[in-house]
């Protein structure tokens, strides 16, 4: 099973290239890598601040028949700030503007978090819409108008927890499609995994390598390194598996689709060479195991002292 399908039969290719962290000068080359060396599913967001130049290796490589648009999978994300009814369907706009396209295949709210229009990360309490000021069916009724537009072709959510799940299902008309949330060995999200299966929502895992290029201010002190891990290694060293295709693996045995980011030219390859491997069962069973607990996104720039939100309301215990 090399691609995650859609209840209208609509297939999403289950390895694709990340591109959060992905730096402007650096994207455009990684994207073009990922086509030519045979990606055909591309993750993007407005708020990586990098999809002009992703629309540039898009462009090129259409025009350069190394790949057609329909054989290509192009998912974005709604920013926290445009989560008003009336700004949805303009900020997918701006995004396929961006990117150079006429649709998209799947449009994603970024975070169940919202701010004021206009502001990238807000720094000030006035800088925040609470749940009742803009409550997150508002946004998804303008994701859902966004398909009945054209403008995308699947909708669904990203870091959306069981009980925002369920709050979407209950007004919505077209129940989301798809959740995109952090998930490797560290933060197996089991409760989350089987929720979404019994209710025919597809998951993709952010972060599955541990995000170690994450900016020094979003941190901790002696994080925990998944590719360095007891266990990822000697699975990888028994199995003649890199370490980052070990932790590829662990999801696509699970169903789960994967968007490991890289700009370097092998370890893109190496990454989508993981795309036919599903590890043993007693290998799986070691990795959930392993022991440790860890979140990259904490979700913490969001739920400081000045913000109305609180961790509790992003993430549940599992
Ligand atoms: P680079 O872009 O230089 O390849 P995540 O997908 O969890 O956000 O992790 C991305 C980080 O993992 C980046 O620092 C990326 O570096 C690195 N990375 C990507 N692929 C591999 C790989 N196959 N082996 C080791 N590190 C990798």
């Amino acid at each position: 099973m090399n691609a995650l399908t859609f209840k209208n039969g609509d297939k999403m290719p289950i390895i694709g290239l990340g591109t959060w962290k992905s730096k402007p000068g650096e994207v455009y080359q990684a994207v073009l890598w990922a086509i030519e060396s045979g990606y055909r599913h591309i993750d993007c967001a407005a708020i990586y601040d990098n999809e002009k130049e992703v629309g540039i290796a898009l462009e090129k490589a259409f025009k350069d028949n190394m790949v057609k648009r329909e054989e290509i999978f192009i998912t974005s994300k709604l920013w926290n700030s445009c989560h008003r009814l009336e700004d949805v369907q303009p900020a997918l706009k701006k995004t396929l503007r961006d990117l150079k396209l006429d649709y998209l295949d799947l449009y994603l709210i970024h975070w169940p978090v919202s701010f004021k229009h206009g502001v990238g990360f807000a720094q000030t309490r006035e800088e925040y819409y609470t749940y009742s000021d803009v409550p997150l069916s508002q946004t998804w009724e303008g994701m859902e108008h966004c398909i009945n537009a054209g403008l995308t072709k699947h909708i669904g959510v990203s870091n959306f927890n069981i009980s925002k799940l369920t709050e979407i299902m209950k007004s919505a008309s077209l129940a989301p499609e798809m959740n995109q949330v952090e998930l490797h060995p560290f933060l197996p999200q089991n409760k989350l995994v089987d929720f979404c299966n019994k209710n025919g929502i597809l998951l993709t895992a952010y972060s599955p390598l541990g995000s170690g290029d994450r900016s020094a201010s979003i941190k901790m002190p002696d994080e925990p390194s998944l590719l360095e891990n007891k266990i990822v290694r000697e699975i990888a060293d028994r199995t003649g598996l890199s370490p980052a295709q070990v932790l590829i693996a662990y999801s696509l045995t699970r169903g789960i689709a994967v968007i490991p980011k890289s700009v370097n030219k092998e370890r893109i390859s190496q990454n989508l060479a993981a795309m036919d491997i599903r590890l043993s069962t007693q290998d799986m069973k070691a990795l959930s195991q392993i022991g440790t607990s860890f979140r990259y996104v904490s979700g913490s720039f969001f739920t400081g002292a000045i913000s109305p939100y609180r961790l509790s309301d992003l993430w549940e215990q599992e």
